[in-house]
C-alpha cells in the first residue's frame, strides 16, 4: 500500500500551493490575506481589482484538484491504484488547500480545488456543479452562497448519477461529502454574514 500513500502525499503537497498568494505576488498585487475577507482564494483576489489574477488563481487552484485525480484515473490502474486512491488524492489535494504545509496551515475555503476534484471524478458532474455555482452567483451575487449550494449539490448529483453510471463508488461519494462538509465549515463566517445581510456581493472591491 505504498503507492496510494505516496500519491496522497504528493496531492497534499500540490494542494498546499496557495495560488491566490503566489499569483498575487507574481503579478505585484497585495497579499489577499491582508484585505477583503482575508481569504487566499480567487473571490478575494478579485477584490484587488484584477480579474486576470482572479481567473488565473481560480484555474490553478482548480488544476491542483483536477490533476492528481486524473493522474490516478489514467495512470493508476497498472499500479493497483483505483477508486479508493482516487478518492484519497482528491481529498488530500483539497486538505492541502485548506491546511497548506507551506503557509503555516492557513489556507483557503476549498471551492476551486473542490470543483477541480469534481471535474476529475467525472466531467459531467463537474459541469453540473460549476453550472450550479454560476446560476446561484448570477442571481444572488454572493460567491460564498454559490459555493455552499454547489458543494451541497455535488455529492447529491454523484449519488443520483449512481443509477446510470458505472463509476459510482462509496469511497468517492464519502470523499465528496467530507469535502462539502469541510467547505461549509470553512465558510462559517460567510454563513454568519449572509444571515446578517452583511456578506459582500460580487463586483464590490475590498469590502469589510
Ligand atoms: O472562494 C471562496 C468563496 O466562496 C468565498 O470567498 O473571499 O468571499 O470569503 P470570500
Amino acid at each position: 500500500a505504498l503507492y496510494p500513500i505516496l500519491a496522497a502525499i504528493a496531492a497534499y503537497l500540490l494542494g498546499s500551493l496557495a495560488f491566490a498568494v503566489i499569483v498575487s505576488k507574481v503579478m505585484g498585487l497585495s497579499d489577499p490575506r491582508t484585505f477583503g475577507s482575508k481569504n487566499p482564494g480567487a473571490t478575494n483576489v478579485l477584490r484587488s481589482g484584477s480579474k486576470a489574477a482572479a481567473i488565473v488563481t481560480l484555474l490553478l487552484d482548480a488544476f491542483k484538484g483536477l490533476v492528481p485525480v486524473l493522474l490516478v484515473k489514467f495512470f493508476g490502474p497498472p499500479y493497483g491504484l483505483q477508486e479508493g486512491t482516487l478518492a484519497m488524492v482528491g481529498l488530500a489535494a483539497f486538505l492541502g488547500h485548506l491546511y497548506p504545509v507551506f503557509f503555516r496551515f492557513q489556507g483557503g475555503k476549498g471551492v476551486a480545488t473542490f470543483i477541480g476534484v469534481v471535474f476529475g471524478i467525472d466531467w459531467v458532474l463537474g459541469l453540473a456543479t460549476a453550472a450550479s455555482w454560476l446560476i446561484i452567483a448570477f442571481f444572488f451575487r454572493y460567491s460564498s452562497l454559490a459555493s455552499l449550494v454547489a458543494a451541497a449539490f455535488a455529492p447529491m448529483y454523484y449519488l443520483l448519477g449512481d443509477h446510470v453510471a458505472w463509476y459510482a463508488d462509496a469511497r468517492v461519494a464519502t470523499a465528496l461529502f467530507l469535502m462539502a462538509l469541510l467547505l461549509a465549515w470553512r465558510h462559517r463566517e460567510n454563513i454568519y454574514r449572509l444571515l446578517q445581510g452583511k456578506e459582500s456581493k460580487l463586483g464590490t472591491k475590498k469590502a469589510h
